[in-house]
């Protein structure tokens, strides 16, 4: 593997930085491009054909300026819709993050879990497939959150965020209470949602496993390099933020430790 991949990590906004801090731990040495796509935030409100019709060609200009090897689109309420879509049109791997359902599944041990995502993420034929799958006897209860990934942007923005409106958007999924079958893992089915994830485990009726795919993306990522043909290191800057609103990343330092330190330009 060349020692430097260059990485582009995509979301429609904050979120994906919650991948990114997985990848970066795993290949250190990487260059990234953080792309947020914040100009059209959030996915999660936005119809099937608008996301298709935005994020595919978006992706392919970002293609065409960065020369990423790897391409990781870390937004479930994307990836449930476009990766067939990107990889039809574009030779570069690309890695998804899609809810966490297997594993959610396979460790409860009450068979209970939710799966807490946006709207548009838990409405997807995709999710529905995946439940389908590898749910077995495993119940799932799909909560969409309409506000939490905007919560999740302004907490990390410094804003000051009510508890109850955290505890509103997970309470939903807590089901089952006084009986020996209720809910015992909740999957983090938005990147942006493990930004909230101290508050989230406090604000629980009960305590359960918050499942975030964030490891095994990283782990994905650092396979597909590892065999692909990695073939450039033209971007000599380390780590990059872009937003695609144009505006100028005013919290460079808040936004460092998810680059492994480094602060991005
Ligand atoms: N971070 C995105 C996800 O993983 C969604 C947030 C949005 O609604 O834009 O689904």
């Amino acid at each position: 593997m060349n020692a430097n991949p260059n990485i582009l990590v995509f979301d429609s906004g904050l979120g994906g930085l919650t991948v990114l801090r997985e990848i970066v731990k795993a290949l250190p040495d990487a260059h990234y491009t953080y792309v947020a796509d914040d100009a059209f935030f959030p996915y999660g409100q936005h119809s099937e054909d608008a996301i298709i019709g935005r994020v595919v060609p978006l992706i392919g200009e970002l293609i065409a300026a960065h020369a990423p090897d790897l391409v990781v689109i870390a937004c479930n309420t994307a990836s449930t819709l476009v990766l067939a879509h990107l990889r039809a049109a574009y030779t570069v791997p690309f890695v998804g993050t899609v809810p966490a359902i297997k594993p959610a599944c396979a460790q409860s041990r009450t068979k209970r879990i939710s799966v807490l995502g946006t709207s548009g993420t838990v409405k997807r034929e995709y999710t529905k497939a995946l439940i389908r799958d590898f749910a077995g006897a495993c119940e799932v209860t799909l909560v969409g959150s309409v506000h939490l990934a905007a919560l999740a942007e302004a907490a990390l923005g410094g804003e000051t965020i009510d508890d109850t409106a955290i505890a509103a958007e997970i309470a939903p999924c807590f089901v089952g209470e006084n009986s020996d079958h209720r809910t015992d893992a909740v999957v983090l089915a938005c990147t942006h949602y493990p930004l909230l994830l101290d508050r989230l485990i406090r604000l629980a009726p009960w305590p359960v496993d918050w499942i975030d795919p964030a490891p095994a993306i990283a782990r994905r990522v650092v396979t597909l390099l590892g065999s692909a043909a990695v073939h450039n290191s033209v971007h000599q800057s380390s780590a990059e933020m872009i937003f695609t609103s144009g505006r100028h990343n005013r919290l460079p330092g808040v936004f460092s430790p998810y680059f492994g330190g480094r602060i991005p330009a």
